[in-house]
């Protein structure tokens, strides 16, 4: 096991991406803070890391409130002895472009994705600093934080601002043995959540329409298929790992290739 003894805090534990990646890091031995602005979110990852044999409990906190955000770290740290491990992930989609976002969705948007990393990552990295014992910290980034997508503007500049964010914290965090790097997914299988969803008790209607969402994404990426949550969640576990000890302030992308796709090659053609 890669991660015996140590504990990870991960943001946003809805039964898609960041239940994936709790779920991997529990895998290997981290005990785990699920932390979600919805009680069920946090509150269902727990319980299921739970009845796998894992250590978790659930954190319901907004990531854009000071006082909530330094709440959750001392309850990680008081139920589990501190932190080792922190996962940026909460966002949410809000698909509105230049011309007609109202100010207040773009704040709200840029405030979970960008100030919710900031103060996880402000008050962890402290909880690391007096630890004394280093620590990795890992911010979930979007294809969209690469490109510029129309029609979702709030999305796209706040996940490039989390980019640059992430190797500013690491240049600064660096001394303190505290490695700070991105992960990037993109347009994500919904088979894996959706099961994982039904595992946490939850009815789950699997429409063909679903199904047919994805395949214009999944065309264009060079492999042909798209990443599952557990593809990130073995990216998490690298990076939160011994076995990444020498790397900081990269960003990795678990994109089946879409980032480096020759903007005019279909991959489709032979
Ligand atoms: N789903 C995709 O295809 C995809 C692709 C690329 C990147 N991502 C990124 O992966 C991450 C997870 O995405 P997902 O698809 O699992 O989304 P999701 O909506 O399933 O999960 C996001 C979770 O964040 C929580 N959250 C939202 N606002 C919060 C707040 N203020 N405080 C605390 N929690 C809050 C939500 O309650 C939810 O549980 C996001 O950072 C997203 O940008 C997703």
């Amino acid at each position: 096991m890669k991660l015996s003894g140590k504990v990870a805090l991960v943001t946003g534990t809805s039964p898609n991406i960041g239940g994936g990646i709790a779920q991997s890091l529990a895998a290997e031995g981290a005990a785990v803070a699920c932390v979600d602005s919805r009680a069920e979110n946090a509150a269902d990852c727990a319980r299921y890391i739970g009845s796998t044999g894992g250590r978790a409990i659930a954190i319901t906190t907004d990531v854009t409130d000071e006082r909530q955000v330094m709440s959750a770290v001392a309850a990680a740290r008081e139920a589990f002895g501190g932190v080792d491990i922190l996962v940026n992930n909460a966002a949410f989609f809000n698909r509105k472009g230049v011309l007609d976002m109202p100010l207040d969705d773009w704040q709200r948007q840029l405030a979970v994705i960008l100030s919710g990393a900031f103060l996880f990552t402000k008050h962890v990295s402290k909880l690391m600093i007096e630890q004394k014992r280093g620590g990795s910290i890992i911010n979930i980034i979007s294809t969209a934080g690469h490109q510029g997508e129309p029609n979702n503007i709030a999305y796209c500049t706040g996940k490039s601002g989390l980019l640059n964010f992430t190797r500013s914290a690491a240049m600064e965090l660096v001394g303190h043995g505290i490695r700070v790097n991105s992960l990037t997914p993109t347009a994500t299988d919904p088979s894996e959540s959706l099961e994982r969803a039904a595992r946490w008790g939850r009815q789950v209607k699997v429409s063909p329409a679903l199904k047919h969402a994805f395949e214009p994404f999944r065309t264009k990426v060079p492999m042909l298929k798209l990443p599952s949550p557990s593809d990130y969640g073995r990216a998490a576990v690298f990076l939160a790992s011994d076995d990444a000890g020498m790397i900081t302030g990269i960003d990795l992308r678990v994109d089946a290739g879409a980032i480096a796709r020759y903007w005019a090659w279909d991959p489709t053609s032979k």
